[in-house]
């Protein structure tokens, strides 16, 4: 059959990367989570006290900057590898997610970034996460999801998930980084969060993973049958 690319986009924690991976499962394609790769670039800037305001720094930065994904059996997922260290927890912690957005918004980083998420999805068949796939990474993607769901119930799952992770914080700051990097993300000029044209809008507010899954299967397989 046929294979695609299926695009998920859309604001912080709205279970973007729980469906794409089940969805990337459901059709035996790879999952690649683009957020996972600004967070490592964020996470070598800060260890290499790299300063945004200074293109130079930056562009070395980034030459030097490998981030690859391995699926581990014991974790049964896959994790993220910065310059072939496992990097997986430490990029999921707050101080990265305080962070992210700034590094994000640098153009030359979302160059380098975008050219390497459209290379690893070259030969389709891939479910990719993130806030840019519908409209710059692949505009050309035969499906496309914009996910969306009401910030309290946001800030509710990421607290549980960093709770599962054994990361205390407390609802209000977490709401508040949400929120700021929502700002962010929708309001840089390179490729901002915004809704494809050809995007169906998926609000999560009131879903179960399952039934979010499913609505992405349904366009997927509509798509697959009627080309
Ligand atoms: O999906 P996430 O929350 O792990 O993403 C972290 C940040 O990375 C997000 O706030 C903005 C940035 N990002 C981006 O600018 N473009 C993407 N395609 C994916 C993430």
């Amino acid at each position: 059959m046929k294979k695609i690319v299926i695009a998920i986009d859309g604001y912080s924690s709205c279970g973007k990367s729980t469906t794409a991976k089940l969805v990337a499962a459901e059709m035996g394609y790879a999952y690649i989570d683009t957020g996972a790769m600004y967070r490592a670039v964020t996470l070598y800037f800060l260890q290499h006290h790299i300063a945004l305001t200074n293109p130079k720094e930056v562009q070395d930065g980034l030459d030097n900057i490998d981030v690859s994904f391995h699926y581990n059996p014991k974790t049964k997922r896959n994790e993220t590898f910065l310059n072939g260290l496992n990097v997986e927890d430490e990029i999921r912690k707050m101080y990265i997610s305080n962070q992210v957005s700034e590094v994000s918004v640098v153009a030359a980083v979302r160059h380098a970034m975008v050219a390497q998420q459209q290379k690893m999805g070259r030969k389709r068949g891939v479910v990719m996460d993130g806030r840019d796939i519908g409209t710059a990474v692949f505009p050309d993607a035969e499906v496309k999801v914009f996910m969306t769901a009401d910030v309290d119930t946001r800030a509710k799952r990421r607290q549980q998930e960093l709770l599962d992770k054994n990361q205390l914080i407390n609802l209000d700051e977490i709401k508040e980084n949400l929120q700021k990097r929502d700002h962010i993300d929708s309001t840089r000029e390179e490729s901002p969060l915004r809704r494809a044209e050809d995007a169906h809008l998926l609000d999560t507010s009131f879903m179960t993973i399952d039934e979010q899954v499913e609505f992405v299967l349904n366009k997927v397989t509509t798509t697959l049958f009627e080309n």
